[in-house]
């Protein structure tokens, strides 16, 4: 059965991911995706996910590409500068020749010179199960991978595609809400913040992060306040609140800092997302939070080193 839900997005993750993106999905499309496609009314821009590989706007579907042609050519379509693309979804078993052939087909149903260098508008067709898709192509911005080479970092900094992850699950897609980055280290979540212009603060109780993140901002050219703070020091409302709560390898911890860390944050907001990597859930409930959601993260060949991400509201 052909859907009727106007965006289609393909994923692209790791097998370490995984997890990751379902729960990422789950906070921006109120599902998970299946087979790295989702079909969704939700309009959620690309770039801010480390995942989606693209957001397909459907204009025309058939049930066989000769009708899809059929749809294409009605369409009349006349663009200067297009260029047209073929995105291969799972169980799509056409080969490169026969891709080459179909994307000649629809470029020729278009009026109009192509441009594939820097095109105006890139259409693009694909099959998923028993159905044929004609539409436009938006792909994301993927400069955020400069992120890696930051001038400042440490070892036990967040990846930057938990970082911008983080962000998403934190934020719903939403970019008017206010986030915090309550404990932000060198900064990793808030990069990923301001690149795709999330409002977004950071506070960290040690200096010389501090210093470290506003280095790394700036060498992005990001703007973002910085405060220098414990975070149980902060008063003021936020939308929502990431936590990558110390390890204890390089900052001192225990459960009672953990407690009244997830304390403050729950005082500062309704939303919080929390990273650990011990099981802290007793610690949640001793909070004002309860969990709506978690997931897990392992590091790539490192079976045991897991990350856990927990998603909480206030009671
Ligand atoms: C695991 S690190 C965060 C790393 C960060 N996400 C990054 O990728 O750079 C935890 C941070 O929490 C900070 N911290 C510890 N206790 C805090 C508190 N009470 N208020 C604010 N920050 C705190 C530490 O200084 C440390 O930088």
């Amino acid at each position: 059965m052909s859907s009727n839900l106007p965006y289609l997005y393909s994923f692209n993750y790791d097998h370490h991911h995984s997890d990751l993106c379902k729960l990422e999905s789950r906070h921006l499309f109120n599902q998970e995706e299946k087979e790295k496609v989702l079909f969704s009314d939700v309009l959620v821009d690309p770039s801010i996910s480390p995942f989606i590989k693209n957001r397909f706007e459907i204009i025309s579907s058939a049930d066989s590409y000769s009708a899809l042609l059929i749809t294409v050519k009605k369409k009349k379509i006349r663009v200067e500068g297009f260029n047209a693309e073929y995105i291969i979804l799972h169980s799509d078993l056409a080969d490169f020749a026969e891709r080459q052939s179909m994307i000649k087909d629809v470029g020729y149903s278009i009026e109009g010179e192509p441009n594939f260098d820097s095109p105006t508008i890139t259409y693009a067709i694909c099959q998923y199960e028993t159905h044929w898709y004609f539409g436009i192509l938006i792909k994301p911005n993927t400069d955020w991978r400069n992120h890696k080479t930051k001038p400042y970092s440490f070892s036990n900094s967040l990846c930057v595609h938990i970082a911008k992850s983080l962000v998403s699950i934190a934020s719903q897609g939403n970019k008017t809400t206010l986030l915090l980055d309550g404990c932000c280290g060198v900064g990793t979540v808030m990069l990923e913040g301001r690149f795709s212009d999330f409002q977004i603060e950071g506070c960290d109780i040690n200096e010389k992060a501090c210093n470290h993140t506003k280095e790394n901002l700036k060498h992005y050219a990001y703007t973002a306040k910085v405060l220098c703070s414990d975070i149980n020091d902060l008063d003021k409302v936020y939308g929502a609140v990431i936590i990558d709560l110390p390890y204890n390898l390089y900052s001192y911890s225990t459960d009672a800092i953990t407690l009244k860390i997830i304390k403050a944050a729950a005082r500062l907001t309704s939303r919080v997302v929390i990273v650990s990597i011990s099981d802290i859930e007793s610690i949640i409930k001793e909070s004002r939070l309860k969990t709506i959601d978690s997931g897990t993260v392992k590091k790539r060949g490192k079976s045991n080193f897991a990350r856990r991400i927990w998603v909480c509201e206030r009671i």
